[in-house]
């Protein structure tokens, strides 16, 4: 069983993410850290407080950075996942859970330090979080089992520039700190999640089969608004979205559905292409040398294509 701390800024495909997690047996979701992203790191807390109290479950959630490490702060797409992140929900369960009193950083080190070598990062928003507990704590890359980013793109264009992917492109400094940290990191990035359609008929029938279950009005309210935003973004995949964060789940659990290669990732920090992961898929050696992308570098583990209808089988 994975013991995973779920960093996320949810966020529609987050949401999605979280109840795959919670509902998968070899999943045990330890704590959640919030982000900003899709939404305010206030809202993104209280989002991951909602959605776990709605499924019964109580599991410590701990609030992260407000902003971006060096990058001037954006504004929530407010149109992608609604204002609230979850499609601009009527009406949501009352209850009187709490944040923690220790931020997110501070949790993933306490964590990091209680279990040492059994906790596996699963990120799926701006990358803030892990990199302030990589200040925190330099020794936090041997204290962690591993690191599964839903984060970046080597070949499948970017979603909000032609070559940056949302989460790396909020937060450059902190994606770079993270690639670079030494520890073993797998990167499931635009290149397989943009492989993976889920229609609105398909999530109809998954939400038909778990009509019994309270958090599914939420989430296919949310999902709904999701793929009304994908409709006039992307008409050629129809009523669908895509539910990138699921994926990086998805990995974790059946990473036999991935087809990956290992090398150096690292970003670019500025100008117009900024948020860029640079893969290294040459090997490095003699040539790439002089440039500085010597072979000393940590290696990332990067998702470059997918068995999409296996991963919509599992996640049903
Ligand atoms: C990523 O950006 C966010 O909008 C999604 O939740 C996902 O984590 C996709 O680029
Ligand atoms: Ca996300």
């Amino acid at each position: 069983v994975h013991k995973v701390i779920f960093d996320t800024d949810p966020g529609v495909d987050d949401a999605m993410a979280l109840y795959f997690a919670l509902a998968h047996s070899e999943i045990d979701v330890v704590g959640i850290t919030c982000t900003f992203g899709n939404v305010t790191v206030a809202q993104a807390t209280a989002n991951a407080l909602y959605l776990t109290r709605l499924a019964g479950r109580e599991i410590p959630v701990a609030e992260g950075g407000a902003l971006p490490l060096m990058k001037a702060a954006g504004k929530p797409p407010g149109f992608i996942h609604g204002d609230d992140g979850l499609g601009n929900l009527t009406s949501r369960l009352q209850h009187s859970a709490k944040a923690e009193s220790v931020s997110a950083a501070e949790f993933i080190v306490n964590m990091a330090r209680q279990y040492p070598g059994e906790i596996t990062l699963v990120a799926v928003g701006p990358l803030v979080n892990l990199a302030l507990a990589l200040k925190l704590e330099p020794q936090l890359p041997s204290l962690i089992k591993q690191v599964v980013l839903m984060a970046g793109t080597v070949i499948e264009p970017g979603n909000v520039s032609p070559v940056a992917e949302a989460n790396v492109w909020n937060d450059p400094h902190a994606a770079d700190l993270v690639f670079t940290a030494g520890w073993k990191l797998a990167m499931v990035g635009l290149d397989v999640t943009h492989r993976v359609v889920m229609s609105a008929s398909y999530f109809a029938g998954l939400a038909q089969h778990h009509q019994q279950h309270i958090a599914m009005t939420t989430l296919s309210h949310a999902v709904n608004f999701y793929s009304d935003f994908y409709q006039q973004a992307r008409p050629d995949l129809g009523h669908a979205c895509f539910c990138h964060d699921i994926l990086a789940f998805v990995y974790l659990v059946a990473p036999e559905l991935f087809e990956t290669m290992d090398g150096r990732v690292r970003v670019q920090l500025d100008g117009m292409g900024n948020g860029q992961t640079m893969m290294d898929r040459h090997g490095g050696g003699l040539v790439y040398a002089q440039s500085g992308w010597g072979s000393e570098q940590p290696e990332a583990r990067v998702c470059l294509k997918v068995n999409a209808p296996a991963c919509l089988q599992l996640i049903e």
